[in-house]
């Protein structure tokens, strides 16, 4: 018996070392943020305009459902649209395209209309092409201002924190269709 042991011990050594040598067997690790390419953060301002178009031949924004009450509720209560929402540099539809704005808004206040947001913008342009920022948030459609944070982002974005604030600049109140000035502080390293 305690021979066998013998024998086989400096083979299980071997096998075990070669099992913590494998990269797939970490968990985790404590990095220098310079290993990432993490130098100075900074801060963006970035300023666009928002279509919500809910009435046209090619809506961008679309109900997907609604609870079996909210047609009885002044501020939709229970109703959730999915939007695809151009982003553009001036209030006009046809100016330039920077992104878009893809996710949820979801009527969750039964005292006013406030939606809860949830949403990435996906922007197109220059060096933020590719990159994207994640809303999560609260948009009282009425408030002249409404902030919401930025609770995170990818590729230039990696790390982000900050916030948005949307303020209408043009509401039709017959098809609801709107355009919401968007100001956006986001603190990234890239
Ligand atoms: C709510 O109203 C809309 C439009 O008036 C109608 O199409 C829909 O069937 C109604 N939904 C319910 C659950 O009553
Ligand atoms: C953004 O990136 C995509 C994919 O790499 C590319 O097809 C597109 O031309 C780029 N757009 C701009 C405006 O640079």
């Amino acid at each position: 018996m305690a021979k066998t042991f013998f024998v086989l011990s400096p083979f299980l050594l071997i096998f075990s070392t070669l099992i913590s040598a494998n990269p797939s067997q970490y968990f985790s690790e404590t990095l220098a943020p310079s290993s990432l390419g993490l130098k100075q953060e900074k801060l963006t301002h970035l300023h666009f305009y928002f279509h919500d178009i809910v009435k046209a031949k090619h809506p961008t924004a679309l109900k997907v459902t609604q609870a079996a009450t909210t047609n009885m509720s002044a501020t939709y209560f229970g109703a959730v649209w999915m939007m695809d929402d151009p982003l553009t540099v001036e209030p006009e539809l046809d100016s330039k395209l920077v992104g878009r704005a893809q996710g949820i808004y979801a009527s969750a206040s039964q005292s006013e209309i406030g939606f809860l947001m949830v949403l990435n913008f996906a922007f197109t342009e220059g060096k933020f092409n590719g990159s994207t920022l994640s809303i999560l948030g609260r948009n009282a459609i009425f408030s002249t201002v409404r902030e919401m944070p930025i609770v995170g982002g990818s590729g230039v974005f990696r790390f982000a924190r900050g916030y948005a604030q949307a303020s209408t600049h043009f509401f039709d109140v017959k098809t609801t269709n709107a355009i919401v000035e968007y100001n956006v502080y986001v603190f990234h390293y890239y």
